[in-house]
């Protein structure tokens, strides 16, 4: 098998992350061999000593803390495992931010994108699965559900820095024969491990709505901000298509998988092709949590549109996959994460 073999590791970068925590985790339990490489940027290690608890493991994961921007590291870690694939997590991700600080996002994504390839390419290591968004699509004001044909279109460095990683990973395996790409395109990664024992961990305030929810369900926050009540829906508020993280971390060992049929470059979105708007999903943690959230209506945040939803059809055809878990499961399990750690994983 080329994913993965006895004496063969599969390179997860970013894997103390939120979501490449979860995906080790899946791997680990589905008897992958796995090394994370992550420079903790916005991370921790505890995560990978729940994974070895949860997952029962015999010896420590191997990890090692090195910055994909460094070569010499990147190689040196080639060097030590006979790897046969990467899934390639680690980036920057928050969208404000590299408004305000785009030469840091190009650097640390795009630099870490290249040397990894580089250094993939040398060793003759030619299978990747690579984490996108949804945020490489055009804004579709219609509300339409957006298939991978969908015209691209970045408003942020953030969403061209995916975009630019996606073009890199494209022209490499159109260049050179051998290698095997998957983009997977993320909608709205939400939920926890429903263990309780493994979830995101924003260092700062959250700025995305759930990990925002749960905060405030646990009173470290005052009242959820809803930005923006007149848009074009049901009730007002934005809709976005929510997927749970541990159906996002089993797409991903699908998606490993896949590269060993050998398809060249291919893309699929993930998301369940349901939308939910915020006052839903405010309402389902409510009901989650036992209490009422409190929140207030706020002007429109920028950028934001009224819908954005995955059609999911290609995923389901190709890969056979389809969500499992639905949104009082996200809910439930990120309460259940966020009371069982109510700082995280300090
Ligand atoms: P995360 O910040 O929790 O995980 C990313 C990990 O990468 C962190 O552990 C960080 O320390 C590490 N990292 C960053 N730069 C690095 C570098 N130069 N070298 C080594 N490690 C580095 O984020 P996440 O939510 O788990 O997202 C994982 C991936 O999925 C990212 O590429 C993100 O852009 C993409 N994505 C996330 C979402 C989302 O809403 N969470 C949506 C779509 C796509
Ligand atoms: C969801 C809805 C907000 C916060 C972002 C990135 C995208 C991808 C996923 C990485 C919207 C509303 C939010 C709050 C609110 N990430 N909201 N109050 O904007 O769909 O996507 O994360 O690739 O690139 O842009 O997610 O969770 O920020 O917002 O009312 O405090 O919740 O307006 O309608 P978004 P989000």
């Amino acid at each position: 098998m080329v994913v993965s073999t006895e004496s063969s590791h599969v390179l997860v970068t970013g894997g103390a992350g939120f979501i490449g925590s979860h995906t080790v985790l899946v791997l680990v339990s589905q008897g992958f061999k796995v090394v994370v490489v992550d420079n903790l940027c916005n991370s921790c290690e505890e995560p990978l000593n729940r994974i070895e608890k949860l997952a029962g493991l015999s010896e420590p994961l191997p990890f090692h803390k090195v910055d994909l921007t460094d070569n010499e590291g990147v190689r040196a870690v080639f060097r030590q495992y006979n790897i046969s694939s990467v899934i390639h997590f680690a980036a920057f991700k928050a969208v404000g931010e590299s408004v305000q600080k785009p030469l840091a996002y190009y650097r640390n994504n795009v630099t870490g994108t290249l040397n990894l390839m580089d250094t993939m390419s040398e060793f003759g290591v030619k299978n990747i699965v690579f984490s996108s968004s949804a945020t490489v699509y055009k804004a579709d004001y219609e509300g339409n559900a957006l298939r991978e044909d969908h015209e691209l279109g970045c408003t942020s460095p953030y969403g061209r820095t995916k975009l630019f990683m996606e073009t890199i990973i494209e022209d490499a395996v159109s260049a050179e024969k051998g290698w095997n790409a998957v983009m997977l395109r993320y909608f709205n990664p939400s939920g926890a491990h429903e263990s309780g024992t493994m979830g995101e961990d924003p260092r700062q305030i959250p700025n995305n709505l759930m990990p925002y929810v749960s905060q405030v369900a646990i009173g470290k926050l005052d009242k959820v901000h809803v930005f923006g009540t007149d848009y074009n829906t049901r009730d007002g508020t934005g809709v976005r298509d929510y997927i749970h993280v541990m159906d996002l971390a089993e797409a991903h060992v699908i998606a490993l998988k896949r590269l060993s049929e050998k398809h060249g470059y291919e893309i699929f979105n993930l998301g369940s092709g349901t939308g939910q708007t915020v006052l839903e999903m405010i309402d389902a943690m409510s009901e989650a949590c036992g209490h009422k959230i409190p929140y207030v209506n706020d002007p429109r945040r920028a950028g934001d549109i009224d819908t954005i939803l995955c059609d999911p059809t290609r995923a389901s055809k190709v890969l056979g996959f389809t969500v499992r878990r639905n949104i009082k499961q996200i809910c439930a399990d990120l309460w259940r994460w966020q009371q069982l750690n109510p700082n995280g994983y300090n």
